[in-house]
């Protein structure tokens, strides 16, 4: 099978690329086959994909609240036309968004079926994307991930990194405990993704790991699994100031993946994993 993978540098792009290899991939770079540009439905055409995966995105969040322009043409545009591409062909689509399509003002879990309402550039042109590829590709699937951490940039390695930086000074971390989610191991997802397209069932999904915690309780964890005895401290979003807001509470539950018996372990066993990994090749 002729995998295409739109993205496949990036944090999860990796871990679908290392799922996949079994399969013939096609990994264009972002400047051989840009997904903002309309000339991306001819590209995607040509490369004749069996099934195409879309985890390519620009997620620098703030970056999108101080550009949604930009936001919209990458993020909205790109994946319409990857959608059109696909649609022509009756080719698979897994288009990748996120658990900031929600306003965050919930207080349980949210599941696939409830209205989104996202409250930040990002999450506006996340939910775009989401509205275009089922438009224009309705046998897509759009998987929703969260919080992913796998990767070579991601939250848990920027809290290691600090926490060694800091030892020296004896000044505690400080992470907001206000802001709560689903964290999302990359192999994990990536996995789940692959189930899904052998499933080949359309629609929403949510693909995070079980459960929910704030950042300051996944930052704990990480330091716990890592062995890392820093001092760390909980504060509140007020004290830290950035151009895009976060939706305060976005945890995700994967009914319609469970219904086709596809389930993730537990965050906490998930953070364990990577971050014994992370502490392993620092003392290598
Ligand atoms: N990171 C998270 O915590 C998180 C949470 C929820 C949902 N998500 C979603 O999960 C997906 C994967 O996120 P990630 O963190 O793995 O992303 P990432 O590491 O930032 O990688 C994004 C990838 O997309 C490529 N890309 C960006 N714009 C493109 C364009 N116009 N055309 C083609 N390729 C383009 C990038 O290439 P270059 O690097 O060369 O530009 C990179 O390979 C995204 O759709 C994101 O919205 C992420």
């Amino acid at each position: 099978m002729r995998v295409l993978i739109i993205g496949a540098s990036g944090q999860l792009g990796s871990a679908l690329r290392h799922t996949f290899a079994d399969h013939t991939l096609l990994t264009p770079s972002h400047r051989e086959l840009d997904m903002s540009q309309p000339q991306a439905i001819k590209a995607v055409r040509e490369l004749a994909p069996d099934v195409v995966l879309l985890p390519g995105a620009y997620t620098n969040v703030d970056g999108c609240a101080l550009d949604p322009e930009r936001a919209f043409r990458e993020n909205t545009l790109g994946p319409k036309y990857v959608a059109l591409a696909c649609a022509r062909r009756d080719v698979p689509l897994v288009y990748v968004s996120t658990n900031e399509v929600f306003s965050g003002v919930a207080t349980t879990p949210y599941r696939e079926y409830d209205q989104p309402g996202p409250i930040n550039a990002y999450g506006r042109s996340k939910w775009g994307g989401e509205q275009a590829v089922l438009q224009h590709a309705p046998t897509a699937m759009v998987a929703r991930v969260a919080w992913l951490f796998g990767g070579q940039r991601n939250f848990i390695r920027t809290i290691l990194r600090l926490a060694s930086q800091q030892a020296d000074t004896g000044q505690p971390l400080r992470v907001v405990d206000d802001e709560v989610g689903s964290p999302t191991y990359t192999p994990d997802a990536a996995l789940a993704i692959r189930q899904l397209v052998d499933a080949g069932i359309p629609g929403i999904y949510h693909l995070v790991n079980a459960g929910h915690c704030s950042r300051y309780a996944l930052a704990c964890a990480a330091l716990q699994s890592a062995a890392i005895d820093a001092p760390i401290e909980p504060i509140t979003s007020a004290h830290f100031s950035r151009p895009s807001t976060p939706p305060a509470y976005t945890p995700l539950i994967n009914s319609a993946a469970a219904a086709l018996g596809i389930t993730l372990r537990p965050w906490q066993s998930a953070v364990e994993e990577y971050s014994g990994m992370l502490a392993l090749e620092r003392t290598a």
